[in-house]
């Protein structure tokens, strides 16, 4: 992992510099990049506007880590009514909920409970529940829940990371399930023991399990979702999955909001289908650090928006 990288993830769990950076306005303005909004009616917007496009989306409230279970209840009903809206307004709009945001740390069953809930909301809506990755010490739990989750309900789906060594064996254990996988090249700091540290391994991986994903879709219609701004991984999953015949409707690329916008048109044109993740909420600070890490240019971004 890159100097750079490495001091942009460490940073980014710093809870000074959250509150440091928060309150600038030089730091909203960087922000723009990544978010229409803090608000949820600005990536309402941003969806209504990216439908017209013809991209679908996922909206997701940042915030992680909470210290009560009554925060917990308050996401999960903040997700309920979003899951609302989205039914009224009719968007093509999914939802991507992090467990810790859900009462994980505090208790797995109330976070059991919360995603169930949210799961039956989400179908009644016409959309579908995304459970994001977080660190390594949450894989284990973060796979229990989906099981559950997956033996009630048909539209929810989990995160993988291609970079973890464990993950291979993560994704057998699940494919019996017919689990919808958002595979992702995983954004935390993690060690070498758990993690490919190089770019090359991880991109290597990531081709690896998306011909498993890709051959299970084949197989059993499961979805297969890419969440990758890496055109050129996109475009080689492509070719397998026309070698392999999957059938419409099984693969999906899903890329963030603000990051390769024009890509993003061109692939939703080529008749891929495109989805893009918008993130609001004013607990910003440790996932756009991430982002920052995942380009340190573009830490220029943020130079540019503090000289104005
Ligand atoms: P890579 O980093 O190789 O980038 C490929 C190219 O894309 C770069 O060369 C650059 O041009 C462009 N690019 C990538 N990131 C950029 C950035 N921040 N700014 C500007 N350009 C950029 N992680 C996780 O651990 N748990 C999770 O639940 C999720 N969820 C998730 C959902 C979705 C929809 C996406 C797209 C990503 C995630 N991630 C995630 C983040 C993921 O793990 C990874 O850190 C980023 O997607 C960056 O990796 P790429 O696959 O884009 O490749």
């Amino acid at each position: 992992m890159g100097i750079a990288r490495s001091l942009l993830l460490r940073a980014s769990r710093s809870r000074w510099l959250a509150a440091q950076f928060s309150r600038r306005a030089f730091a909203r303005r960087a922000l723009r990049r990544f978010m229409p909004g803090e608000h949820v009616e600005d990536a309402l917007a941003a969806a209504r506007r990216l439908e017209q496009e013809g991209h679908g989306t996922v909206l997701t409230q940042l915030g992680e880590n909470l210290t009560s279970l009554a925060e917990a209840e308050a996401v999960h009903d903040h997700y309920a009514a979003l899951l609302e809206t989205v039914r009224d307004r009719r968007l093509p709009t999914h939802i991507s909920v992090k467990p810790t945001q859900l009462g994980l740390d505090l208790s797995s069953d109330a976070c059991g409970r919360h995603l169930d809930s949210l799961a039956q909301l989400a179908a009644a809506a016409g959309s579908f529940l995304w459970i994001d990755m977080e660190d390594s010490s949450y894989v284990d739990r973060t796979l229990d829940l989906y099981r559950v989750l997956r033996s009630r309900h048909e539209r929810v789906g989990v995160c993988l990371q291609a970079y973890l060594r464990r993950t291979p064996a993560d994704l057998a254990s699940l494919l019996p399930l017919l689990p919808a996988i958002r595979l992702v090249k995983g954004a935390y700091a993690e060690p070498a023991a758990l993690a490919f540290p190089a770019k090359r391994e991880v991109d290597q991986a990531f081709a690896r399990l998306g011909r498993t994903m890709l051959e299970a879709s084949a197989r059993s219609r499961s979805l297969s979702v890419f969440g990758t701004h890496d055109l050129q991984l996109i475009a080689m999953l492509r070719a397998i999955a026309a070698d392999l015949a999957v059938p419409d409707g099984c693969l999906e690329v899903h890329m963030l909001y603000g990051i390769r916008s024009a890509d993003q048109q061109r692939l939703a044109r080529n008749g891929l289908k495109v989805r893009t993740l918008i993130s609001y909420g004013q607990h910003w600070f440790p996932w756009y650090v991430r982002r920052l890490a995942e380009r340190p240019a573009n830490v220029w971004f943020v130079v540019r928006a503090l000289l104005g």
